[in-house]
């Protein structure tokens, strides 16, 4: 099985997840976009989604899935979405694709966080993925120097604007033994936005795309 296969696989289990009448949270990646061609089978009986981009509100609304504004949406049961890592107590790094701020909202809200990643991304400690920090634009140089005080090597994502007008710094050479701290650490920094780290409110179930399917944890 391929990587791809991997991912559908984990995306397609998720479906299990989505109850009927109900407005679905829907995260953004390769693994959410299988999610949503597994979405569009329910879509006469869901209410539509809530979206973590641009670019999964436009193939949702491709679908004919109803997109709505998150400030219009007061009961969320299930938002679904992929990890760039996840260690053994359901921690994960995210914002690979730079919609981690709109990511770690939708997570907020929602009741539950369905993970759906393949196997390649399970890992003992987080760090090896550069870890995505998202920061206001003046204080991109300020908060790297707080960064490496940190323990880590940032390094400006070069000609990435995110979908709220920020920029991302990705930081290498991180061994992140205690991501809840780490989580908390990285956003006392002033002018940080969001951290990829999603520790203090990770994933309460994971579904992990393996060579012989989709298995829970
Ligand atoms: C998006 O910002 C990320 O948090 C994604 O969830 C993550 O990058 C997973 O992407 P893939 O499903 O494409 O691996």
């Amino acid at each position: 099985m391929t990587q791809d296969e991997m991912k559908k696989a984990a995306g397609w289990a998720a479906l299990e997840y989505v109850q009927e009448d109900t407005i679905v949270g829907v995260g953004t990646g390769s693994t959410v976009n299988h999610f949503i061609d597994a979405l569009a089978t329910m879509k006469d009986s869901i209410k539509g989604a809530v979206s973590s981009s641009e670019a999964s509100t436009e193939k949702l609304l491709a679908y004919g899935i109803e997109v709505f504004d998150l400030n219009s949406v007061s009961d969320l049961s299930v938002y679904v979405d992929g990890a760039d890592e996840i260690n053994e107590q359901n921690h994960m790094i995210k914002g690979g694709g730079a919609a981690l701020t709109r990511e770690k909202i939708i997570a907020a809200v929602a009741d539950q966080f369905i993970c759906i990643v393949d196997n390649t991304k399970e890992v003992p400690v987080l760090g090896n993925f550069p870890l995505p920090v998202e920061v206001i634009p003046m204080a991109r140089s300020y908060v790297a120097r707080e960064l490496v005080k940190l323990g880590g090597d940032p390094v400006y994502r070069e000609g990435v604007v995110t979908d709220n007008g920020n920029v991302i710094l990705d930081v290498h050479n991180m061994k992140i033994v205690d991501p809840v701290k780490m989580e908390r650490d990285i956003n006392a920094i002033v002018g940080v936005v969001t951290n990829g780290l999603f520790a203090a409110r990770g994933a309460n179930e994971v579904i992990i795309g393996t060579p012989e399917g989709a298995k829970k944890r």
